[in-house]
């Protein structure tokens, strides 16, 4: 069987005292689209430099398509598109200057390839990269990363500064490029990014992996939500002792409830009484993961977080 595409095993990176990334295992399949998720900080950037051997690992390894991250980089670079956090331009280059630039580096560029790419992003390869929007910048980079045709493509935030139009066109794009056989690894901070796109999430938090599922999983688990409304008022207590129930609040008339797995018990629940309406609807993921991440670990966990991120800024410490 061939080698996963992407392959990160028991990665560990310090930097001083900091444990950017903490004894991380994960395989992408190939054909998959892939989501790391994370808040500031977590170790996403970090990861995605190890497995492109920007920097080294502390401890474990990375291979791409079977070859080693570190001894096999320059191999690996041939079926590889990358995406930077940071993608560095020359500021008096044009958008394609810096592409010709790129493909001089790498080789093996279709441009008629390149020319569908930038109509399909809306990027006005004409102009000089200082006078670029961040938007058109990042088109820029987004090209860069797919004109070779890579079976590979690993990309850090790679909506970032994109319009929704452009977004969603990108994701297009994307589906298309792993339904054809290759493998995309991006990261972002939003899951409502990962969940349009991706296959599989991996979810980091100070380097440490807390969970890696497939969204459909992750859609299955998700917490519903029934909000009711009565003609008289009704004590949310009622709907506690249904199966299914985590919580139920009342306001006036109105009863919101959320549960997982079967909606029946808890509407022959409510058809005891006289019932206005009743609206249903998922728990969006992001809320999903809160409360992920305050079944983890507390509370307080992404104030703590925040407040830790500004003091490290504070100090200096990048
Ligand atoms: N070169 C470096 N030197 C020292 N510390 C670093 C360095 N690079 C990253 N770190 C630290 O490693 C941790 C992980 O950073 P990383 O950039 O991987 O996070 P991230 O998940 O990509 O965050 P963001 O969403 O903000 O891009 C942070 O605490 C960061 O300060
Ligand atoms: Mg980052």
């Amino acid at each position: 069987m061939a080698p996963a595409p992407i392959e990160i095993d028991h990665l560990t990176k310090r930097f001083g005292d900091v444990v950017a990334v903490d004894d991380a295992s994960f395989q992408i399949e190939e054909g998959e689209i892939f989501g790391f998720l994370g808040p500031n900080g977590a170790g996403k950037s970090t990861t995605i430099r190890c497995l492109l051997d920007l920097i080294r690992p502390t401890s474990g390894s990375c291979r791409v398509l079977g070859l080693d991250s570190r001894k096999d980089a320059v191999e690996i670079r041939r079926h590889l598109g990358f995406l930077p956090s940071d993608l560095a331009m020359y500021p008096n280059l044009t958008g394609r200057q810096t592409l010709e630039f790129l493909a001089h580096l790498r080789g093996g560029v279709d441009w008629a390839w390149v020319d569908e790419l930038s109509e399909r992003l809306d990027a006005d390869l004409s102009r000089r990269v200082a006078e670029y929007s961040s938007g058109n910048r990042q088109k820029v980079g987004i090209i860069q990363a797919f004109m070779n045709r890579p079976r590979v493509a690993v990309l850090d935030e790679p909506i970032t500064g994109l319009d929704p139009l452009v977004q969603l066109e990108f994701h297009t794009m994307l589906r298309e490029h792993a339904a054809a056989g290759n493998t995309v690894f991006l990261s972002s901070h939003t899951l409502s990014e990962v969940e349009r796109v991706t296959d599989r999430v991996a979810f980091i938090r100070r380097g440490r992996l807390v969970a890696v599922e497939s969204m459909d999983e992750l859609r299955d688990k998700a917490v519903r939500r029934l909000r009711l409304e009565f003609a008289a008022p009704v004590p949310a207590a009622d709907f506690l002792a249904v199966p299914g129930v985590h919580e139920a609040s009342a306001d006036g008339l109105v009863v919101t409830v959320q549960y997982e797995g079967s909606m029946a018990p808890l509407l022959r629940a409510a058809t005891d009484r006289e019932v206005l309406s009743v609206e249903s609807g998922s728990l969006d993921l992001d809320e999903m993961f809160l409360e992920f991440y305050r079944d983890e670990v507390g509370e307080d966990v992404l104030a703590e977080e925040a407040s830790e991120e500004e003091r490290a800024a504070g100090r200096g410490s990048r």
